[in-house]
């Protein structure tokens, strides 16, 4: 069974709360359920590793290697900052789908680029939930 780690960056875990206007009504335990229920369909195994910091976050994509065989991340903020990030995900090379909740291409300019899009093999932009979704049928396809 494929084994996926799914990392949520900052202020993810205060989603339902977070400008529900952009992020939507339902909370983050329900996402995490969400996921859960998505892989379960899928018959993938998953983890789901949230933090709000940038070096937590590089060391969980390090301590990945030889143990998952794909990565589905919303790195948050941190999207459009993190080198650090990036550099992390190129180190492993494990495969990577990129997922934001929100469609970042049409939202301020500083959200439009992303680091970790350099990397990653999938990107999916403004599905909500359903982006979760696409990134583990992308990375369970394999
Ligand atoms: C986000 C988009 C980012 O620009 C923002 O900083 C987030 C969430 C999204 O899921 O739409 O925190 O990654």
């Amino acid at each position: 069974m494929k084994k996926i780690l799914v990392i949520n960056g900052p202020n993810l875990n205060l989603l339902g709360l977070r400008e529900p206007e952009l992020y939507g009504a339902r909370n983050f335990a329900a996402l995490q359920a969400y996921i859960i229920d998505c892989a379960a369909t899928l018959g993938v195994q998953v983890e789901l590793f949230q933090s709000n910091h940038e070096g937590v976050i590089v060391d969980k994509i390090q301590a990945a290697y030889g143990v998952f065989d794909g990565i589905l991340i919303n790195p948050a903020a941190y999207t459009h900052t993190s080198v650090a990030i990036l550099d992390a995900l190129k180190a492993v090379a494990i495969p990577t789908a990129e997922v934001h909740l929100t469609d970042i291409a049409t939202r301020e300019d500083f959200r439009k680029f992303s680091f970790v899009s350099l990397y990653a093999q999938k990107t999916i932009c403004g599905k909500g939930f359903d982006g979760y979704k696409e990134g583990l049928e992308f990375l369970a396809a394999l």
